[in-house]
């Protein structure tokens, strides 16, 4: 059985929110192994959606040929109305200026201090900012975001996990992306950090009116983060909804997600 319900909870007179990011018939396999089997997803302005899936169900695949780290086998993928597997190397660039993504970890750099971690993305997309605009300003204003201006000057060794995570997501707040990719934003981390880093990722939210895609495994980071999810199984968005209609399914396969 696959319910397809749009935009859960609007009422259908409203006018949707436009679509920043499009998935539509993605198709990935590795040799025998299919992973993706035609996966669809759309993501619309100001919302947090949330993408379910068990481990090895094709999470970071599907966010990677979203990112352009994989290419995927087929199917289109559209970021703010551009399909970019149609894009040349310029455009694609300027358009992942925009597009903030939080890695599975933190993926800070070892060697450099947390100041030196903000201040890469800045060098990387100058392009973006004026030369005027002072970065020292700017990863002042990313770590005050996160609570964390007091841990300019330390090394990444000298920070907790909970800690690497909002530097993280410093890092990738510091571009102003429109909009944001989290694969995994809590996982490793105790309840307690995990609640943290979900209320920030809210805040930021607001702030910014950003658009988020969150993958995750994790049932109460999707409770309370997301406006709609989508659970991905067998390769497909097998279905769609908010926390609270998924969560009261009788469907067997939906149920697997919900029971602790
Ligand atoms: N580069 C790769 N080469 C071969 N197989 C891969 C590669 N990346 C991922 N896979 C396989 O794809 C499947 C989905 O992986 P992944 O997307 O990482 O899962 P998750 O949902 O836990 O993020 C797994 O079976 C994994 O072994
Ligand atoms: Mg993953």
């Amino acid at each position: 059985m696959k319910e397809t319900q749009d935009i859960a909870n609007q009422p259908k007179n409203l006018e949707r929110p436009p679509i920043v990011l499009q998935i539509k018939d993605l198709y990935k396999s590795f040799g025998e192994n299919n992973v993706l089997n035609g996966f669809n997803m759309t993501l619309y302005k100001g919302e947090n959606l949330v993408i379910m899936g068990k481990s090895g169900s094709g999470k970071s695949v599907m966010i990677k040929c979203l990112v352009g780290l994989m290419e995927a086998d087929s199917g289109s993928i559209t970021v703010m109305d551009k399909d970019i597997t149609t894009l040349n190397q310029e455009t694609l660039d300027i358009l992942r200026a925009d597009i903030g993504f939080l890695f599975q970890g933190s993926a800070l750099y070892d060697s450099m201090t947390v100041r030196e971690n903000l201040e890469f993305p800045l060098r990387r997309h100058s392009e973006k900012f004026d030369h005027k605009t002072d970065t020292n300003t700017m990863v002042i204003e990313a770590l005050k975001n996160v609570g964390l201006e007091s841990a300019i000057d330390l090394m990444p060794s000298e920070l907790s996990g909970g800690m690497k995570r909002r530097v993280a997501l410093a890092r990738t707040l510091i571009l102003q992306p429109k909009i944001i990719l989290y694969d995994e934003p809590t996982s490793g981390l105790d309840p307690i950090t995990s609640k943290e880093i979900i209320l920030l990722m809210k805040d930021i939210q607001t702030k910014y009116n950003t658009s988020s895609l969150i993958i995750t495994h994790d049932v109460d980071c999707a409770r309370y983060i997301s406006d709609r999810m989508i659970l991905l199984i067998d390769g497909v968005d097998y279905t769609v909804g908010t926390f609270k209609e998924l969560s009261a399914s009788n469907d067997p396969k939906i149920r697997a997600f919900f029971k602790q």
